[in-house]
């Protein structure tokens, strides 16, 4: 089992990686939030500096990430401004055997799904503790789902008729509900295993409230996986 440090280790391999494999001069960039994007941005950051400026433009997806971005002096952008984006890089919190995933970890998930929906190249990367055959078997939180806060009540109720154990996600050094970055609630619905995330998917789309899920159904183009021994496993979104 490896240690909190040696991990910290695998995930800034794992991101350097991608975005030394997969950053052009000239690209629209869709740039994550989380842990492990932080070594992803700073990354780039120290691109910029060594080149003496890097002609990409970045988007964000959370507060978080638009800090990072300003902070390593690379230029901010919005999809209004640019709404093709030529790849995005993120962090999962969970990835399947058909590179489907869950995130939502950090409550980003819904400018996340935005910002990924909008390029063919979708990048992730993440520690070999992430990946399993199903969802549900590593990542034991349940699934993020941002839902606007007058349904609050009435979804709690129809997570549960879903199969679910719902639980209001709460503040820390903050009484009472998490508010995202777009002034919403997030509720973390644990439905243990889940064979048919796509399924499942559509049927809490269908509930009006629910604005967006953490699930990421056939979305990733590629995973950046960092192996416990230090190597990279590349996997590809297979082409039907
Ligand atoms: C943010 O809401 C999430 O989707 C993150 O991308 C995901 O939780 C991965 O985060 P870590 O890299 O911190 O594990």
């Amino acid at each position: 089992m490896v240690n909190g440090k040696l991990l910290e280790r695998i995930k800034k391999t794992v991101a350097e990686q991608a975005v030394k494999d997969n950053l052009e001069e000239g690209m629209v960039v869709g740039v994550g939030s989380g842990s492990t994007i932080i070594y992803a941005i700073n990354m780039m950051g120290q691109m910029n500096r060594e080149l003496g400026g890097l002609d990409i433009v970045c988007i964000p997806t959370s507060h978080q990430s638009s800090q990072l971005i300003t902070q390593n002096k690379l230029k901010l952008g919005s999809l209004t401004e640019y709404p093709e984006l030529d790849i995005v890089i993120d962090g999962v919190d969970e990835i399947d055997s058909h590179l489907n995933a869950i995130k939502g970890g950090g409550g980003c998930l819904l400018q996340e799904k935005i910002v990924a929906s909008n390029t063919n190249n979708f990048i992730v990367v993440l520690d070999y503790k992430k990946r399993s055959f199903n969802l549900g078997t590593n990542w034991k939180n349940g699934v993020p789902i941002e839902i606007h806060p007058i349904a609050f009540k009435p979804l709690m109720t129809k997570f549960i008729q879903l199969g679910g154990k719902p639980t209001l996600r709460q503040g820390i050094k903050k009484l009472g509900p998490v508010i995202t970055d777009n002034g919403n609630f997030i509720v973390d619905v644990n439905f243990g295993l889940i064979e048919n995330p796509e399924s499942l998917n559509a049927k809490l789309k269908a509930i009006p409230g629910v604005l967006e899920t953490g699930f990421f159904i056939q979305m990733i183009s590629t995973a950046y996986i960092g192996e416990e021994s230090g190597k990279i496993t590349i996997e590809k979104k297979k082409r039907n």
